[in-house]
C-alpha cells in the first residue's frame, strides 16, 4: 500500500531525481521507526549458492544502490541479499543527463548511466557502516577512462579493497554503457581477466582467512557460441558463479513507445524471455558445475519460476521492483516455497 502511494509520487518526477530521492529517504529511515512503512516479514526459504546460505532466493540487482547507501532498508523489505555497485576504483560522474528513461506501458527501463558512482573507497565506508547482517554482493567494474587493455587492473584494485566486506564479488563485463567493456566477454581478454581474478582471490583468501566467491555477470546479447565460450572459460578458471543477464541493446517489444529510441540498455518485462534463453543455454553449457543467478525482466512470481526452470538457483530484480515494489519479493518467495 505504501509503495503504491510512493510510486504515484515518484512516477510524476524525473526518473533520476526520483531514484536519488528514494535512496536518500531509504537511507535516512532504515534504522528508524519509519522503516515500518516498508518492512515486511518474508517466510524463510534458504538457498545454498556459491557456498553461501541465503535466507531466500530473491536479491536486489546491481545498479539500484550503486554506492551501498540504503543496504539496511533493503534488508527490511525482505531481500535475501543486495548487490551493490557497479563500483569503480575512482569516483566518476557517469554519462550526461538525461540518462534514465521509463517505458511504462512495457514495464521497462532504458538506462545509459555509465557507472556513475562515488568510488570504491566511499563504498567500503558504507559497507563498514551498515547495521544489518544481510549478505552483500559487490559488483565491480572499470573506470571509463581506463583503456580496455588495462581494464583488468581496475577490477583487481576494487577486489583488493572490497574483499574483506563482501559476501561475494561480481565481475561486471556486460554493461552496454561503458565503451569497450563488453569486449572483455570474448577470447583471450576474458580468459586473462578471469584467471587474474582467481589468482587475486586465492591471495586475498589466504590474507584474510576467508574465501569470498566470485561471479561473472554477462550480457543477454550473446550468440549461443559466445555463451558456450564464456561457459568454457568459467569452467576452466573455476569461477564460483554466473549472473545472467545485464540489460539488452535490442528493442524487441518496445517499438513505437515513448523513449524506445533512447540509447542504452533496456531492462524489465521485454528482457524476460531473452534473458531466460541465455540462462537456459548457459546452464546447459555449465552442466551444473557452476550455479547461475537469473536476472532480467522478472515482473511476477511466474517470471521468476521460469528462471528457476531454465537453470537458475537464485534470482535478482531491478525493474520489476520499480514497477511492483517490495510485494514482488514476497510473491516470488511464496512461489519458490510452493514449487
Ligand atoms: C538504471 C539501471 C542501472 C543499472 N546499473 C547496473 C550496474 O551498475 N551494474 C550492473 O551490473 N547492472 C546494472 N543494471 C542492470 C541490472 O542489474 C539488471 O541486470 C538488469 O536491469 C535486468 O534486470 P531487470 O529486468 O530486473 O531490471 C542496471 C539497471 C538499471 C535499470
Amino acid at each position: 500500500m505504501f509503495y503504491k502511494i510512493a510510486q504515484k509520487v515518484m512516477f510524476q518526477m524525473d526518473p533520476e531525481r526520483a531514484h536519488k530521492l528514494a535512496i536518500r529517504s531509504l537511507s535516512a529511515t532504515s534504522n528508524s521507526p519509519l522503516a515500518c512503512l516498508y518492512r515486511q516479514q518474508i517466510a524463510p526459504a534458504p538457498v545454498n549458492f556459491m557456498g553461501l546460505t541465503f535466507p531466500n532466493p530473491v536479491g536486489l540487482a546491481a545498479g539500484l544502490d550503486k554506492d551501498g547507501e540504503a543496504i539496511d532498508a533493503f534488508q527490511a523489505m525482505g531481500f535475501g541479499h543486495v548487490e551493490v555497485g557497479t563500483v569503480t576504483p575512482r569516483p566518476q560522474p557517469g554519462n550526461e543527463l538525461p540518462r534514465l528513461f521509463r517505458l511504462k506501458p512495457a514495464q521497462a527501463i532504458i538506462n545509459r548511466m555509465g557507472f556513475n558512482n562515488k568510488g570504491v573507497d566511499n563504498l567500503v565506508k558504507n559497507l563498514i557502516a551498515k547495521k544489518s547482517g544481510i549478505l552483500v554482493g559487490v559488483n565491480i567494474g572499470k573506470n571509463k577512462d581506463t583503456p580496455v587493455e588495462t581494464g583488468k587492473d581496475d577490477y583487481l584494485i576494487c577486489m583488493d579493497k572490497v574483499y574483506p566486506y563482501a559476501s561475494y564479488i561480481t565481475v561486471n563485463i556486460s554493461s552496454p554503457n561503458t565503451p569497450g567493456l563488453r569486449s572483455l566477454q570474448y577470447g583471450d581478454l576474458l580468459d586473462d581477466l578471469l584467471s587474474a581474478i582467481k589468482v587475486k582471490q586465492a591471495e586475498l583468501a589466504a590474507k584474510h582467512g576467508r574465501y569470498v566467491p566470485v561471479a561473472l555477470k554477462i550480457a543477454p546479447d550473446l550468440t549461443p557460441d559466445e555463451i558456450d565460450n564464456i561457459a568454457e572459460s568459467l569452467l576452466k578458471n573455476k569461477f564460483d558463479g554466473a549472473i545472467a543477464t545485464n540489460t539488452t541493446l535490442t528493442r524487441d517489444g518496445v517499438s513505437g513507445l515513448e523513449n524506445a529510441n533512447e540509447s542504452g540498455g533496456l531492462s524489465g518485462k521485454p528482457l524476460a524471455e531473452l534473458s531466460t534463453k541465455v540462462i537456459r543455454q548457459l546452464a546447459k553449457a555449465l552442466q551444473g558445475q557452476i550455479p547461475i543467478m537469473g536476472v532480467g525482466g522478472i515482473n511476477s512470481a511466474a517470471d521468476a519460476l521460469a528462471k528457476f526452470d531454465a537453470g537458475a538457483s537464485m534470482v535478482q530484480i531491478y525493474s520489476g521492483f520499480i514497477y511492483h515494489g517490495p510485494e514482488l519479493i514476497k510473491e516470488i518467495v511464496a512461489a519458490y516455497r510452493a514449487k
